[in-house]
């Protein structure tokens, strides 16, 4: 059996193409839609009623585009998730970027249990690193920092440039006083600077990307459900839609991840 439905994947921006880069190469078999709401983005100084009425828009709309299955690819929204499926009955197994996955792998690899989390404001109200942490072990310090300055910046695609060195130098440098050794890169915006906050933290830090961990979860509810592909169906397709401009989108995403998107459609998704 296959089953040749798409895999859907929304984010806010550009940030969640970090995950589909990893969906992609993961499982290169599979069909993609991602779904970007540009025109309502940066989540991360949203309500939180905001944010889950938007993502319920989001996720019925890739349910109308016959997805399979629908990953969260914004942290932001995946720390709302309780909230989200008690609203939304979906049809589909929903998967979100946050999940026990990255927060074991960053465990595993601290020596000193001092484990930084950066995030969009939201995601640090939230609290939903720490709390997932507990179910490991309450002891373990996690030292969480915002990143939402730099939001608008990655958005734009200019991550090379000067100024971002600066802000990212700025933004990060609470953290570099509380003493940690690892770092989950908890906003999917992020990867796309991993060198530039590598460089700052110094190779003494460890960076984990929740991506990694994602693709692997969202492979084995594939194979759970056994609603895969056949692994060795030719490569799959991707489409990008977004609520915004999509030739903006676009520029962005060539400069951030090559020629992963050609075309770029937008839609209207009840905004
Ligand atoms: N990329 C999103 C995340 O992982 C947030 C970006 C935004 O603020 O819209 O949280």
């Amino acid at each position: 059996m296959s089953d040749n439905r798409p895999v859907g994947v929304f984010d806010s921006g550009v940030g969640g193409l970090t995950l589909l880069r990893e969906l992609d190469s993961f499982m290169p078999y599979e069909d993609y839609i991602y779904l970007a709401d540009t025109a309502r983005m940066p989540y991360g100084t949203r309500t939180e009623d905001e944010i889950v009425a938007y993502s319920e828009q989001l996720i019925h709309f890739l349910e109308k585009q016959d997805c399979k299955m629908i990953v969260i690819a914004c942290n932001t929204v995946s720390g709302l998730l309780p909230q989200i499926e008690k609203d939304i009955k979906s049809t589909v197994p929903v998967v979100g970027i946050i999940n026990y996955g990255c927060v074991a792998a960053a465990l595993y690899v601290t020596y000193n249990f001092r484990i930084g989390v950066w995030a969009t404001q939201r995601t640090v109200d939230s609290q939903v690193y720490r709390k997932f942490m507990d179910n490991f072990d309450p002891t373990v310090k996690i030292l969480t920092e915002s990143c939402t300055d730099l939001i608008p910046l990655i958005e734009k695609g200019k991550v090379g440039s000067p100024e971002m060195r600066r802000l990212t130098d700025k933004c990060i440098q609470p953290m570099r006083n509380e003493d940690i050794d690892t770092i989950i890169l908890g906003c999917t915006h992020l990867p796309f600077i991993k060198t530039i906050i590598q460089d700052i933290l110094t190779p003494a830090v460890t960076i984990i990307d929740p991506a990694k961990r994602t693709a692997v979860l969202c492979n084995k509810t594939l194979m759970d459900k056994g609603i895969s592909r056949k692994k060795h169906s030719a490569p799959g397709t991707k489409k990008f839609y977004v609520t915004g401009d999509p030739d903006a989108f676009l520029k962005t995403s060539k400069l951030l991840i090559g020629d992963m998107a050609t075309r770029v459609e937008s839609v209207d998704v009840g905004q």
